[in-house]
């Protein structure tokens, strides 16, 4: 069984990785300093997989701490940087911790790597790269923009980090870059999910919360914008669908089938849904009524994004496979579990 390292794999898209990848035949070792994820998530995945993940509880970013790991698992075969901060807003607020954080992690992950032999690495990077895009769907050609904040900048940054450092005459390092859409939903067993801490930032776990009763009601930031109903439209993609494109891309790197040093490619469905649609959707697959009005646009929030997803497609053979239905029913079922717990 291969050792792959998922730094973050305690967090919402880690931990689902981690399932996927032991599934698939992987054995995973998870690195996780629970800043922004739960102890609670290895008690699911071990729930799930009937047996212990191997865990490390550091900062990626202390070098010291990392090398003991890649040490003491002496073979490790590839690496999943998820390990990042992911709040928009937070970013603004707090610019240096980002770049400290997620930049900082992933320069000290570049340099232990290659002492240790590892060659592959897949990177979670984000659609937030592409800005305010001129034309619909984004292709992985289509030109980066402007950052509309830190967040964002932080991942394009570590993808030009990424590009520099491959380019390098002595380079082995065989990168792929996910950009991942919206991911929403959990797993089937709902032992799994997404834990925000606190008030919830994104759409999804915002419109379970007040279903469930713990929010009053969801306020929708826009409804002037220029899309079919106004609101904003982005491309949810199930979160498990989104993990099932790691052990692809980490099987592709595995058998050195990466054609170029640096591979990139969208994750999401290549449908757009807007955030009305979203919340009737819901409605539908969970047969509540949600309470939500009409408020002022969200400040950075982009109209319109969504993946055009041929090329995972055609080079990875990469497709979703669950519905918009279907994943917000997932989602419903994991508020309902957490509000039993
Ligand atoms: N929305 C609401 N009300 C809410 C929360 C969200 O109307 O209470 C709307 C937003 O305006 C947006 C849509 O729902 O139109 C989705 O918002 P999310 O916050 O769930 O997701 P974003 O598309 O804003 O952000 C996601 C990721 C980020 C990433 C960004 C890039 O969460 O990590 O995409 O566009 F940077």
């Amino acid at each position: 069984m291969s050792k792959i390292l998922v730094t973050g794999g305690a967090g919402y898209i880690g931990s689902h990785t981690v399932v996927e990848l032991k599934n698939a035949g992987y054995q995973p070792i998870i690195v996780d300093d629970f800043s922004n994820s739960q102890e609670s998530a290895l008690a699911g995945i071990e729930s799930i997989l009937g047996t212990a993940v191997p865990i490390y509880r550091i900062d990626c970013g202390d070098e010291a701490a990392l090398r003991g790991v890649f040490e003491a698992e002496k073979d490790i075969k590839g690496v999943i940087h998820f390990a990042a901060f992911k709040a928009v807003g937070e970013s603004v607020a707090r610019p240096l911790d980002y770049f400290r954080n997620n930049v900082g992690s992933l320069l000290t992950l570049l340099a232990v790597m290659p002492d240790f032999g590892v060659e592959n690495l897949v990177f979670s990077s984000s659609c937030t790269v592409y800005g305010i895009p001129d034309a619909l769907p984004v292709t992985e050609a289509t030109p980066t923009k402007p950052a509309s904040s830190p967040y964002g900048r932080t991942k394009q940054m570590c993808e030009e980090i990424v590009h520099d450092v491959s380019a390098a005459p002595t380079n082995t390092l065989r990168t792929i870059l996910l950009r991942y859409f919206n991911p929403i939903g959990a797993h089937e067993s709902a032992k799994i999910g997404e834990l925000p801490l606190g008030v919830p930032n994104n759409l999804v776990p915002f419109i379970t919360q007040t279903a469930a009763g713990i929010r009053e009601k969801l306020t929708i930031y826009g409804n002037d914008y220029d899309t079919p109903d106004g609101t904003n439209v982005r491309d949810y993609i199930h979160v498990v669908d989104l993990a099932k494109a790691h052990i692809v891309a980490v099987q592709r790197l595995l058998d050195r089938k990466a054609s170029e040093p640096v591979e990139t490619f969208n994750v999401g469905t290549g449908r757009g849904n807007s955030v009305l649609e979203v919340v009737h959707a819901f409605e539908q697959a969970s047969g509540q009524k949600l309470n939500y009005s009409i408020g002022p646009r969200r400040p950075g929030d982009v109209p319109a994004i969504y993946a055009d997803a041929t090329k995972a497609a055609t080079v990875l053979g990469f497709k979703t496979e669950t519905s918009l239905a279907d994943s917000l029913a997932s989602s419903w079922k994991w508020q309902q579990t957490l509000a039993k717990k």
